[in-house]
């Protein structure tokens, strides 16, 4: 059909997902647990590289537990991005403590490492350290963890990974999510793998693990009977979800494989429009030498470009981005904005903010643009006419 909807990022299955669903049926463990949640922590463990995970209901669901293993509490504070998704921010008041939102570095997108540095040196001098600190990998691309890393051994900060759209991507041959005390990973509809909806904690502590799959099971304590001294949460993930996602782990490379062939489709097609940029790609992750974790190509990168991210300047471009959104809507083409800042929110209103203009250049002039891994080479060809037709 020549006018079928293009989706942002849709679904994309693999084609053994459904096998597993059906040994999942056979055993009849259609119930949250079950031997596919074993199987699927213990594969994606191994993915990428830490030694536990636990698979929970949703991103949201983990970042939340895993603030509560942190002793994150009342009136606490909890450094985070403000580019981000709410669900990272939310988290943070689920503990009833405050988030302190961290402008963005314009060569990455990602928390700004200086700023933070400025901003802990400060609170440190005034005896007001964060409790924690909520570090987000945005699109796809890992944020510079190893300064952000020993700013947090210095002061004594806990360090979680909200990599939540970075799954595929590395660090220094690392997967982004396994550097700090804990990581996080969402399933959701329009991630890079999905399982219609859930989420992960991976960790090298043991204890953490099991802490927290210990509160998402409603915190039973270990009796014959139902006996509850802990406040718990139904937040597990159920069989038949983690079936899917077993399926989808496999095809997990050529998914990032696809993602970056899309970014560059579209860079090379658009590229030379006055006004755009595109969501640059700093060096800081690549392996001495270059290329991703065991496969040593040189000169190759290492987001994933989860999404197909760009700005655009109404003054050079002489159109805007939301014009441009509006466009490829009249084409059933689905485009969205960049994330709106947290500290632009009206839910966030009165929070501390360090910097934030950066954040909200890239929120004014930013644009994702249809990047699903099921998209054929036609219907990016629509999109590019699309935009182009707008300058
Ligand atoms: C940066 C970020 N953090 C957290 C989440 C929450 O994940 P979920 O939707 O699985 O709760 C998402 C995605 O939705 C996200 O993009």
């Amino acid at each position: 059909m020549k006018n079928e909807r293009i989706f942002l990022s849709a679904p994309h299955m693999g084609g053994d997902e459904l096998e597993f669903v059906k040994e999942a049926f056979a055993s009849n463990y259609i119930a949250p647990l079950g031997p596919q949640v074993d199987a699927f922590e213990q594969e994606f463990a191994r993915k990428v590289g830490a030694k536990y995970a636990t698979a929970l209901s949703s991103g949201t669901a983990a970042l939340h537990l895993v603030l509560r293993y942190a002793g994150v509490s009342d009136d606490d504070e909890v450094i985070c991005s403000t580019f981000t998704f709410v669900a990272s921010a939310n988290a943070i008041r689920y503990q009833q403590a405050w988030p302190v939102f961290i402008d963005s570095a314009s060569s990455s997108w990602n928390m700004d490492v200086d700023l933070l540095r400025e901003e802990l040196r400060r609170r440190a001098e005034i005896g007001r350290l964060p409790k924690a600190l909520m570090l987000v990998h945005l699109y796809g691309q890992p944020a510079d963890i190893d300064p952000i890393l020993e700013l947090c051994e210095r002061y004594d900060i806990f360090l979680l990974e909200d990599a939540a759209e970075a799954l595929g991507a590395t660090y220094k041959g690392k997967a982004p999510g396994t550097v700090g005390r804990a990581g996080v990973f969402s399933f959701n509809g329009n991630k890079i793998i999905t399982t219609s909806g859930g989420g992960m904690v991976v960790s090298d502590d043991l204890d953490l693990i099991e802490k927290v799959k210990f509160w998402a099971t409603q915190a039973r304590d270990s009796e014959i009977y139902y006996q509850h001294s802990e406040l718990g949460y139904n937040y597990r993930m159920s069989n038949i979800l983690a079936a899917i996602g077993r399926g989808q782990l496999r095809v997990l490379e050529e998914r990032v494989e696809r993602k970056r062939e899309i970014f560059a489709a579209y860079r090379e097609a658009l590229g030379d429009l006055p006004g755009i940029e595109f969501m640059p790609e700093p060096e800081y992750g690549l392996e001495a030498g270059g290329g991703r974790a065991g496969r040593s190509v040189e000169g190759e990168s290492w987001a994933t470009r989860w999404l197909t991210c760009l700005t655009i300047d109404p003054e050079i471009a002489g159109v805007d981005r939301d014009t441009v959104m509006r466009e490829l809507e009249k084409h059933n083409i689905e485009s969205r904005p960049t994330w709106k800042p947290m500290h632009l929110q009206p839910l966030y209103e009165g929070c501390e903010v360090v910097g934030g203009k950066v954040a909200e250049k890239l929120f004014n002039k930013g644009l994702c643009l249809p990047s699903g891994t099921g998209m054929a080479n036609g219907d990016l060809e629509r999109v590019i006419k699309v935009v182009r037709g707008c300058w």
